[in-house]
C-alpha cells in the first residue's frame, strides 16, 4: 500500500462517515489519496474533513479552473492505482451503470483506467430493488469489483442488507486488488496456519501454543503478492487477510485432508501450522470420568502431512520449530519432508510472539541466519523466497 494513490469517490449516503475511518488506514499504511465527492456527499462530511486528513484537496468541481499542475478534470483518475468509492449510493451505481459523467465523482470513475471498486451502502428496499440489483450486475459484469454491503442495522432502524462493510473489510479488499498484478499472480498457495486440537474426549483436547500468526501473515503476503491464498487455519481467533480462502480445521487428521484437497492444483504448499505429533488412538464418546488412579492414554502418530502431500512441481516449504539443537534437526527435516525451503526457529522465542529470529534452510546451501523481525517481515521474506523458487521452477533449473 505504500506509495499507492488512491482515488476515493464519496457519494451521498449516510454511511459517508465510515470512510473518514478507512482514510486513516490507507494514510497510516503510506497511500496517497485524492478525494472527489459528490454534492450530495457535502450533506453529510464536509470536504474540510478530508483535505485535513489526506492533505490535499477535495475534488467537487468538473468545471473549476485546473491550475497547470493539477492538470484537468481526469488527472486524478488517470494517476490512480485504485479507485475506490465509498458509499456508493443507489443514485451513484445507476449514474455508473448507465456510463454518466455529471459530476467529477462520475467523471473520474469513466476515465480511471485502473481497477474501480464500489462499496454500496443504502437502505435494504433500495438495496434490493431490482434496478439497484440490475446496476450492480451491469457493473460486476464490467469488472468493478464490488464489495458488500453487509447484512446488519441500518440508519432507518431495520435490520437488512445495505450497511458499508467495515473500513477494515474495504483496507483489505483494496490491498487484495492493489496484490493481483504482483509476482504470484495466476499461481494457487496452500498454507497452513495456527495449532491443531487432537480430542481426547468431547470436552478436551491436546494442543500447542501456536497463535497462528506467522501463516497468518504468510497468507497476507501471498495476497500482496497477488497468489490465489487458500488458508488453512486451526484453532485462531486471528482476522484472515480479506482475499484468501479460508477453511477452519480442528485436529491433524481434519488438517491433512483439507491440505491434500486444496493442494490438488496448488503451485506451493507452506505448512506453517503447528500440527500435532500424536493424536489419541481411541478419542472417549464421553466424557473421560476422574477417579483415584492416574490416567493412561495411548497416543497414536498422526500423518506428516508436509512429507506426505506430492504433487509434480509442487513446490513445498516447510517449519522446524525447536528448544535445542536447531540446526540438526532442521537439516534433517529438509531431507526428510522434501522441502525447497525450511524455516527453523526456535519455538520458544517464536511462539505467541509477534517477532520472529530464524534462519532458513535450503537444499545444499548453508543456512542462512534472518535477523529479529516481525512476523509480517518475515512473512513477506519467505514469500519472495516462494517468488524465486517459482522462477527457477518455470525456467526449469533445478535447486
Ligand atoms: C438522511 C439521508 C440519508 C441517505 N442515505 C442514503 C444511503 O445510505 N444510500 C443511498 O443510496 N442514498 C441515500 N440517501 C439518498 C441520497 O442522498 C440521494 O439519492 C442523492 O441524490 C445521492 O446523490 P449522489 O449519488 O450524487 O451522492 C440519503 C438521503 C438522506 C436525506
Amino acid at each position: 500500500m505504500n506509495g499507492k494513490r488512491i482515488l476515493l469517490g464519496v457519494s451521498g449516503g449516510i454511511a459517508a462517515y465510515k470512510v473518514i475511518e478507512l482514510v486513516r488506514m490507507l494514510r497510516q499504511a503510506g497511500s496517497r489519496i485524492d478525494v472527489v465527492m459528490t454534492a450530495a456527499a457535502e450533506q453529510f462530511v464536509t470536504p474540510l474533513t478530508f483535505e485535513t486528513l489526506t492533505r490535499q484537496p477535495v475534488r467537487r468541481d468538473v468545471f473549476q479552473q485546473w491550475t497547470e499542475a493539477e492538470a484537468g478534470h481526469v488527472t486524478l483518475a488517470e494517476k490512480a492505482d485504485i479507485m475506490v468509492i465509498a458509499p456508493a449510493t443507489a443514485n451513484t451505481l445507476a449514474k455508473l451503470a448507465h456510463g454518466l459523467a455529471d459530476d467529477m465523482l462520475t467523471v473520474s470513475a469513466l476515465a480511471c483506467p485502473s481497477p474501480v471498486l464500489v462499496a454500496p451502502a443504502m437502505d435494504h428496499h433500495m438495496y434490493l430493488n431490482s434496478a439497484t440489483q440490475a446496476n450492480l450486475e451491469t457493473l460486476r459484469s464490467r469488472g468493478i469489483h464490488v464489495v458488500g454491503p453487509d447484512q446488519g442495522e441500518l440508519a432507518s432502524g431495520i435490520i437488512g442488507q445495505g450497511r458499508l462493510v467495515a473500513p477494515d473489510h474495504l483496507f483489505g479488499s483494496i490491498r487484495s486488488i492493489l496484490g493481483q498484478s504482483g509476482p504470484l499472480a495466476g499461481k494457487h498457495v496452500v498454507v497452513s496456519a495456527g495449532a491443531t486440537r487432537e480430542p481426547l474426549d468431547p470436552i478436551r483436547f491436546i494442543s500447542n501454543r501456536s497463535s497462528g500468526r506467522m501463516g497468518y501473515a504468510i497468507a497476507q503476503a501471498l495476497v500482496d503478492a497477488g497468489a490465489r491464498t487458500s488458508l488453512i487455519s486451526a484453532a485462531t481467533h486471528l482476522d484472515p487477510p480479506v482475499g484468501a480462502t479460508v477453511e477452519q480445521v480442528e485436529s491433524a487428521a481434519d488438517m491433512h485432508k483439507a491440505v491434500t484437497e486444496a493442494a490438488t492444483d496448488a503451485d506451493a504448499l507452506i505448512m506453517s501450522a503447528a500440527v500435532g505429533d500424536y493424536a489419541a488412538r481411541e478419542v472417549s464418546a464421553e466424557k473421560v470420568k476422574k477417579d483415584d488412579d492416574d490416567l493412561t492414554i495411548e497416543l497414536t502418530r498422526t500423518v506428516d502431512i508436509l512429507a506426505t502431500t506430492e504433487r509434480p512441481g509442487l513446490i513445498k516449504i516447510g517449519f522446524a520449530a525447536e528448544t535445542a539443537n536447531l540446526t540438526e534437526y532442521a537439516k534433517a527435516k529438509l531431507v526428510s519432508k522434501g522441502v525447497q525451503l525450511l524455516i527453523a526457529n526456535d519455538a520458544r522465542q517464536a511462539m505467541g510472539s509477534d517477532d520472529n529470529q530464524a534462519f532458513f534452510f535450503r537444499p545444499g546451501h548453508e543456512p542462512e541466519e534472518l535477523p529479529l523481525m516481525s512476523k509480517h517481515d518475515l512473512a513477506r521474506r519467505i514469500v519472495d523466497e516462494l517468488v524465486r523458487l517459482v522462477e527457477i521452477r518455470s525456467t526449469g533449473e533445478g535447486n
